[in-house]
């Protein structure tokens, strides 16, 4: 469906794609997440193929929920908040159909590179360079559609939400293009430019400012915007905002070595990265709880509003996982839980309970205004999503959480003479029940996405294109 560019409408088009694809995807990667889930309870799923194996496909789930599903919300948020806070239209419709169509052709990229093995070996990083440097034109092209937008904005002041998008596009891009400088000796094979710990570390600063800034700063971006308005209230405590951002930005930057704990990397800033880990929880806090408080005076909405319960649940399990984090970051935990499930179940409890929580609530609230409806299709399809999701959410967690210390434990208990009590095959049969409950939550998780899709499909159908015009136009006066 397309709309009649007119310069005193917003670009929704491109919004809409964008937002579309977040469902696709989310599908997508999130059925590949049920699929490797299922291949650790059933290793013959691997069907003994090498492009169907754990190995080859792990990453392309992680690349597939994170870029494809994550990305997609990001970028569909990003434009449609820039636009309404700052009450003008992109700075330019074509550069923003290129950043459309060039992240299509990076993902598609990945769906093919991936399981034929092409890989820097690089965790989140994965594509070789010729999709690297296709990624990092995009990110360059979305920066100036972002930022260009913004200097063109008809209201004075911008808007916090614009600022932790901002912070998310400006890292993102530095954290690629340092992290991807390799040599390349084929068209499919590249090395680092980096050697040993040296390595590990840019990886590690990469990986760690990927989760805080993709995987989280962008999504606060979301959280500012779209919490008041399903709320309909104020932000709690817009000073709060403002020394969030700050914090937030400053501190996460330098946590990066807690993924290197008992590593060759030098021990100080292993301490380093663990004292920043820790101080980390403050503004994580600050965040949450203002995203919370802001639901002061409009608690009895959640009785009634699936919408607001994604948003504020999401918060609920962001508030959880940046609880956990901290204390994983410390060296003695993170003896116990390095390399077992417990960082799995972190991971998800960020992932589902966080990312994917927030973006489907920001979906919902969305879809209707893209295409000029007044509600959603189905509001008992989006609760019975939201339960879904969250009975699919808490399966995970409490699953690995069981599989992590189970493990942890396992592993390091050792004899009175010294030999260790466990084989690892005995640690990996204690393991077994969690994965089937995993698999399980996973599944559930999964399916509350296709109610999505067909709730989406019904409010895209009824739409009218008059309708969908009338909604883009800017108003001028008012809130955004
Ligand atoms: C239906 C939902 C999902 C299922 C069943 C699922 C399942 C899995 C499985 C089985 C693994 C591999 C674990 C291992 O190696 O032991 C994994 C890894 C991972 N998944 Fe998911 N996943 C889901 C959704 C998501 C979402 C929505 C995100 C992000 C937004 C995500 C991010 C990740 C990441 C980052 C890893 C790698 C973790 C690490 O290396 O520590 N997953 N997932
Ligand atoms: C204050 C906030 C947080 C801190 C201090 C923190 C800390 C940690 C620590 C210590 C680990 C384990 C490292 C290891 O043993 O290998 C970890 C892993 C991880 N965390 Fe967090 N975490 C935080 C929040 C989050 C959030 C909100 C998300 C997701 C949205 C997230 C996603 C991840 C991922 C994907 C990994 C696995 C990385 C890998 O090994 O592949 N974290 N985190």
């Amino acid at each position: 469906m397309s709309t009649a560019i007119s310069p005193t409408a917003y670009n929704y088009k491109v919004v809409r794609q964008f937002a579309i694809m977040t469902v696709v995807w989310g599908i997508l990667g999130m059925g590949l997440g049920v699929f490797i889930a299922s291949q650790l309870v059933w290793p013959e799923l691997n069907f003994g193929l090498p492009w169907t194996s754990f190995g080859r496909l792990r990453p392309l789930h992680t690349n597939l929920v994170i870029f494809a599903f994550g990305g997609c919300a990001l970028f569909a948020t990003s434009y449609y908040v820039v636009q309404r806070t700052c009450q003008t239209r992109l700075i330019s419709d074509s550069l923003a159909a290129f950043t459309f169509w060039g992240w299509q052709a990076v993902i598609v990229g990945a769906i093919i590179t991936l399981p034929l093995g092409y890989t820097t070996t690089k965790e989140y990083a994965e594509l070789e360079w010729p999709l690297a440097i296709l990624l990092a034109i995009v990110w360059v092209t979305y920066g100036l559609v972002f930022f260009g937008t913004i200097t063109k904005r008809k209201t004075k002041h911008i808007y916090v939400g614009n600022w932790f998008y901002g912070a998310f596009i400006v890292v993102t891009a530095m954290l690629h293009i340092v992290n991807h400088a390799s040599l390349p000796v084929s068209f499919f094979k590249s090395y680092s430019a980096y050697s040993g710990a040296t390595d590990a570390m840019i990886q590690w600063w990469y990986g760690h400012n990927a989760v805080g800034f993709f995987l989280t700063t962008g999504f606060l971006g979301m959280m500012y915007y779209f919490v008041p308005k399903q709320a309909e209230r104020p932000i709690y405590s817009y000073r709060l905002s403002i020394v969030h951002f700050w914090a937030l930005i400053t501190l996460y930057i330098w946590a990066g070595p807690h993924h290197l704990h008992y590593t060759a990397l030098p021990d100080w800033a292993q301490s380093l990265g663990m004292a920043m880990s820790i101080i980390l929880l403050a503004p994580s806090w600050g965040g949450m709880i203002n995203g919370m408080m802001t639901l002061s005076g409009a608690w009895h909405k959640l009785r009634t509003d699936p919408i607001l319960r994604f948003l504020v649940v999401s918060l609920a399990f962001y508030g959880m996982s940046t609880f956990e984090g901290p204390m994983m970051a410390i060296k003695t935990v993170n003896s116990l839980s390095h390399y077992t499930d417990w960082t799995i179940g972190h991971v998800h409890a960020g992932a589902l309970g966080w990312v994917a929580m927030i973006s489907i609530g920001a979906i919902y609230h969305m879809i209707p205004k893209l295409f000029g409806r007044a509600q959603m299709h189905s509001v008992g399809l989006i609760n019975a999503h939201f339960w879904l999701a969250t009975i699919g959410t808490v399966l995970y967690i409490a699953s690995m959480w069981v599989n992590g210390i189970t493990q942890g434990l396992m592993w390091r208990a050792i004899n009175d003479d010294g030999t260790l009590t466990y084989s690892f095959v005995e640690a990996l049969q204690a393991s077994h029940p969690g994965y089937i409950v995993r698999a399980l939550g996973g599944a559930f998780f999964a399916s509350g996405m296709f109610l999505m899709a067909y709730n989406v499909w019904r409010t895209v159908r009824a739409s009218n294109p008059a309708e969908a015009e009338a909604a883009a136009q800017i108003a001028v006066v008012g809130a955004h």
